[in-house]
């Protein structure tokens, strides 16, 4: 055999086999995504993301308490408001009463060293459950739009969230929360984390149920990219970088291995994540289930690609089973 034919030489040892990865999963790189009702004592779990339930806020101890033991070291949080006024502006997202600034407040104070993300978005919030503001012909008005986005960013940061995570996809609302940020003496205080590369997918099925943030009517595909879309998705990365993304993410991120790739050398200086989806999720957890794979074989498998495509941060509801499995 020649000499350059050998490859298995360098990787015949279980040591040397995690020589061979660029960068390794650790704790630091895992956001957990939580969904937070206004219902204070609430634990409803969610059929279709196994393993997953809405949270009231007085269940946070019991609930978080376990996995910061564990090294849980940063959340996303995602508000499912069920009994306030739904209209067409989003009007309950930045209520002080509801269920995203009260778990920040309380997270806060019983986890002070735990990171707090929010997704910023309208669509659990509106009437019409769309992320944007409608014009009177039922087209997306991108100023009111991003201003309002802005304003509820804002509401976050000040409710003490160390990072704001715009999922809305509406035109120019980096440069808009950046400014509001800025503006407000919050510039040095909070994170920006775009969404930037999100693809208008099937694979959000889960979280709508979720989160109650299906579309009242249509769709979501002149905001959302095309899953075609590998230059807009380029252009989008890009544009966020200039309008003032602290990081950036593309969603999913199983089937946009390729788009995280190039997003990795689009923004190089900034950190990149990805969010492996509720229909990620359940498609991993029911692959298990048929017998197909070992399921955290295949966990671990599908996350390690996003970070050898380039991802430091993954937001996934594995968390905390890689929590427990990073421990083994
Ligand atoms: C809301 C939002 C969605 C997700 C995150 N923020 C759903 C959507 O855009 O329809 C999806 C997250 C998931 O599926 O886990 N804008
Ligand atoms: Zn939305």
């Amino acid at each position: 055999m020649d000499i350059s034919s050998v490859l298995q030489g360098g990787y015949q040892h279980a040591l040397s086999r995690s020589w061979q990865a660029q960068r390794t999963l650790t704790k630091n790189m895992l956001m957990y995504p939580i969904f937070i009702t206004d219902e204070p004592d609430a634990y409803v779990e969610i059929p279709s993301l196994p393993g997953q339930a809405r949270w009231g806020v007085n269940k946070l101890e019991e609930f978080l308490g376990p996995l910061v033991k564990m090294g849980l070291k940063s959340v996303i949080l995602f508000g499912v408001p069920l009994h306030c006024e739904k209209d067409d502006r989003g009007s309950p997202a930045d209520d002080p009463n509801g269920p995203v600034i009260s778990a920040i407040r309380k997270i806060r104070s019983l986890f002070p060293e735990l990171y707090i993300a929010c997704d910023v978005c309208l669509c659990e919030y509106t009437s019409h459950g769309h992320c944007g503001v409608f014009r009177s012909d039922g087209t997306i008005d991108t100023t009111p739009s991003t201003a309002r986005i802005a304003e509820v960013a804002l509401a976050y940061a000040r409710a003490g969230a160390h990072c704001v995570a715009p999922s809305d996809m509406m035109d120019g609302r980096i440069k808009a929360i950046k400014r509001a940020l800025i503006d407000n003496g919050y510039g040095n205080r909070c994170t920006l984390m775009s969404y930037s590369a999100k693809f208008a997918s099937a694979l959000y099925g889960p979280f709508r149920d979720a989160a109650g943030s299906a579309p009242a009517f249509g769709d979501r595909k002149c905001y959302q990219l095309p899953p075609t879309a590998k230059g807009l998705a380029r252009r989008a990365i890009k544009r966020d970088v200039a309008e003032g993304a602290d990081i950036i993410m593309v969603k999913p991120a199983l089937p946009y291995l390729d788009v995280i790739q190039d997003a990795k050398e689009l923004a190089a200086d900034y950190p990149l994540a990805c969010y492996q989806v509720s229909g990620e999720y359940a498609m991993v957890v029911a692959g298990a289930r048929a017998g197909v794979y070992d399921l955290k074989t295949m966990a671990f498998e599908t996350v390690e690609s996003m970070v050898r495509a380039g991802c430091t941060l993954i937001l996934t509801y594995f968390t905390p089973q890689f929590l427990d499995w990073l421990d083994e």
